[in-house]
């Protein structure tokens, strides 16, 4: 019969105790990144997976490429347009105008997946997870800071080398529109040298040009206005504020020709990109979008935020082996023993620092510390017949070839392990 298989662009991830795989090391990263947001202060907020497809078409763009021809959508028995998250910044603030809390501040964070119907590629996938932080309710000033911030941790964190925070700044709206307006005037002579991609772009949101992956586009772009000719002083002295405090930490980069996919961008927007990547080189964005919850049909709610693409950021990192012991459990008997189990039960509650691996398959013991081996354990710990009988265990080294095996009390193998 044939084998049903997993959609393009889709991945699962299984951790095979192999520290050089993706899944292993996405797994490390969920969790380290989530105590770093946790040591900022940030609440956990958690989204349905599926939405109302208008809020994306209202936050995220008509226009986007994400709205245009990525979402995953679908009608429901009631025909209603529903759509698989692409990103989750849109849904938080819809959550937050459902909750009535669009009046106060928040500063919060999520991980989950997101579905994007792209082209698959190396770093590109259809379904990927993302982990991002929202600062609601604070204009201009000290969130930037302290996004930067988090950013920062983050990537010292995991002591990533090649890497720049390109950070820009598209002004108000209204100078965000002016820029719009001067750009499409510079790039009116030069359509016929333009692919089909970006006169759409053109057409529909005109920033994006700068985006353009075309060399010729990019040529034409040169001596194009830039936005730092429209927007205010005290934008440009937040870019450089940002640069001097944080540079002996992060490489910053101010780069004015960075702009956002997604149209809810106003004011200080960025992007972390790696040399180590190839073409997805780009591993976190965000920007601030202080318009966002109006739009959405909330209050004024002046925020910023962030999201990194969980699975480029774990192609950056290598795991170490961790300082976690691990010692195997063996039990080697030919009935079910439950008096070994609740052996177990008890070491487990006296040092929750190490991780015991019952091996719960008969085999050989030869079989057994094979599997010990191999999962990089440091003690075996092996009880059979003789040894339930006589209320003891055996203690097996298995890393230090100078440690010889013992034979010892149940009352000693609890106090052994209490003092690995
Ligand atoms: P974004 O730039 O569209 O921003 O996505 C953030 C990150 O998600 C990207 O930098 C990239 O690493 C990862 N990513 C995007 N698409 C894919 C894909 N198809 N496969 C793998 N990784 C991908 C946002 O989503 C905004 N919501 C960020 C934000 C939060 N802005 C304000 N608050």
């Amino acid at each position: 019969m044939d084998k049903i298989k997993s959609l393009t662009g889709m991945l699962d991830l299984y951790d095979d105790g192999d520290k050089t795989n993706l899944s292993a090391k996405l797994f490390y990263l969920e969790k380290k990144i989530k105590d770093i947001f946790i040591s900022y202060k940030l609440n956990e907020i958690r989204t349905p997976i599926l939405e109302d497809i208008n809020l994306f078409i209202r936050s995220v763009g008509g226009a986007s490429d994400i709205v245009n021809k990525e979402i995953y959508s679908f009608n429901d028995r009631n025909d209603k347009g529903i759509a698989l998250r692409p990103e989750g910044t849109a849904s938080v603030i819809r959550a937050i105008i459902e909750k009535k809390l669009d009046q106060t501040n928040h500063k919060l964070w999520y991980m989950g997946p997101m579905w994007r119907y792209e082209r698959p590629q190396k770093g590109r996938y259809r379904q990927f997870n993302q982990a991002g932080v929202e600062i609601l309710g604070i204009p201009e000033g000290m969130p930037e800071f302290e996004m930067i911030s988090i950013v920062c941790s983050i990537i010292s964190e995991f002591k990533l080398q090649n890497c720049t925070i390109k950070i820009n700044h598209l002004g108000t709206q209204k100078n965000k529109e002016l820029f719009c307006n001067a750009l499409v005037k510079f790039l009116e002579p030069f359509k016929e040298f333009l692919d089909e991609k970006d006169l759409q772009r053109l057409e529909k949101n005109p920033l994006r040009v700068l985006d353009s992956k075309n060399n010729e586009t990019q040529n034409i772009l040169r001596d194009a206005p830039s936005i730092n000719e429209f927007i205010d002083s005290s934008a440009i002295d937040l870019l450089n504020s940002i640069q001097k405090y944080f540079s002996d930490i992060c490489n910053i980069e101010i780069d004015y020709s960075l702009v956002r996919g997604l149209d809810y961008y106003s004011g200080f927007v960025f992007e972390a990109v790696s040399s180590d990547l190839g073409a997805q080189d780009s591993f976190l964005g965000g920007g601030r979008y202080d318009q966002l919850c109006a739009k959405l049909g909330g209050k004024d709610l002046p925020s910023i935020g962030m999201a990194i693409g969980l699975e480029r950021f774990a192609e950056l990192i290598a795991l170490k082996d961790d300082s976690v012991k691990v010692v195997s459990f063996l039990i080697v008997t030919s009935n079910l023993e439950p008096k070994a189990y609740k052996i177990a039960h008890q070491l487990r509650s006296l040092n929750k620092d190490i991780i015991l691996d019952i091996h719960l398959s008969d085999g050989s013991l030869k079989a057994k510390l094979r599997k010990a081996n191999k999962n990089n354990s440091d003690y075996a710990i092996i009880i059979g017949e003789e040894e339930l009988k006589n209320n003891t265990a055996v203690i097996k080294p298995l890393k230090n070839e100078l440690e010889e095996q013992v034979t010892v009390s149940l009352d000693d193998l609890y106090s052994f392990f209490k003092s690995i």
